[in-house]
């Protein structure tokens, strides 16, 4: 499984390429530059050599991949997107990670965006042909960053196909400690990002780095 991560080099990024290539998953890191992909991907497997991470540019990572992550900041997503929707294979998915937010004197608040959710906005862009789910907006990358701390969470998974949901799902559940959520279609991304927006929230209250969630119940 050959998985793209665009704007690999942030820190969601860079999280979900530990992880993934911890869990046998091919990655490609992209990067608008390919020196700061290159630059990235020494640092990730400085201590971890045998991962298989490897940098690319973005339009690169798209053009291998059946499976793209898009991790850069929602502001920037649209653009991202736009300039290279030509590169996806036929029939790729990609995974939308971005959370709609932005700080107001700290406090953080979500972005409202027309079509409901960051994922609908984004779909609207992409190919017929490319599939759409959203996937790993909850986790934080504070503990997705540190490879021995169990994320012992569930992760909320939605899409416009049940087949894109279920690629998600399946690519969700190679991590370890993560236990993905199907959670319907893309319009669950309303909810899921409004879940992010309540962690970060949490995060500063109660002054950790660290909240997410667990369904219980199920
Ligand atoms: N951080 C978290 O805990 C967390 C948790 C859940 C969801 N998310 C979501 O994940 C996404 C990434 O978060 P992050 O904290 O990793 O962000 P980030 O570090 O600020 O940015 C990620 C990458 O986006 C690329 N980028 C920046 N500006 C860009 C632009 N104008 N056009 C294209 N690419 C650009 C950069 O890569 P290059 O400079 O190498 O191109 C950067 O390394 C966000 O949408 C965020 O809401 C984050």
């Amino acid at each position: 499984m050959q998985v793209a991560i665009v704007g690999g080099t942030g820190a969601q990024g860079r999280g979900l390429a530990a992880r993934l290539a911890a869990a046998g998953v091919a990655v490609l890191v992209g990067s608008r530059e390919a020196a700061h992909a290159r630059e990235v991907v020494r640092a990730l497997k400085e201590g971890h050599e045998g991962l298989s991470i490897e940098p690319a540019t973005n339009e690169d990572a798209i053009a291998r991949s059946d499976l793209v992550l898009l991790t850069v900041p929602f502001a920037h997503a649209a653009a991202a997107l736009q300039a290279s929707r030509e590169r996806f294979r036929s029939g790729s998915v990609l995974i939308d990670v971005t959370v709609p937010v932005a700080f107001e004197k700290g406090v953080p608040r979500l972005v409202e965006v027309p079509e409901g959710s960051a994922c609908e906005h984004l779909r609207r862009l992409l190919p017929e042909h490319v599939g759409m789910a959203a996937a790993f907006k909850t986790l934080p990358a504070a503990t997705l960053a540190t490879l021995d701390e169990p994320l012992d969470c569930d992760e909320f998974v939605c899409g416009d196909s049940p087949a894109a949901r279920s690629r998600a799902l399946e690519l969700a559940a190679k991590i370890p400690g993560l236990r993905p959520v199907d959670s319907g279609e893309l319009e669950a991304a309303r909810t899921i990002e409004r879940m992010t927006v309540l962690a970060i929230g949490i995060n500063k209250r109660y002054r950790i780095r660290s909240a997410r969630f667990r369904v219980v119940g199920l």
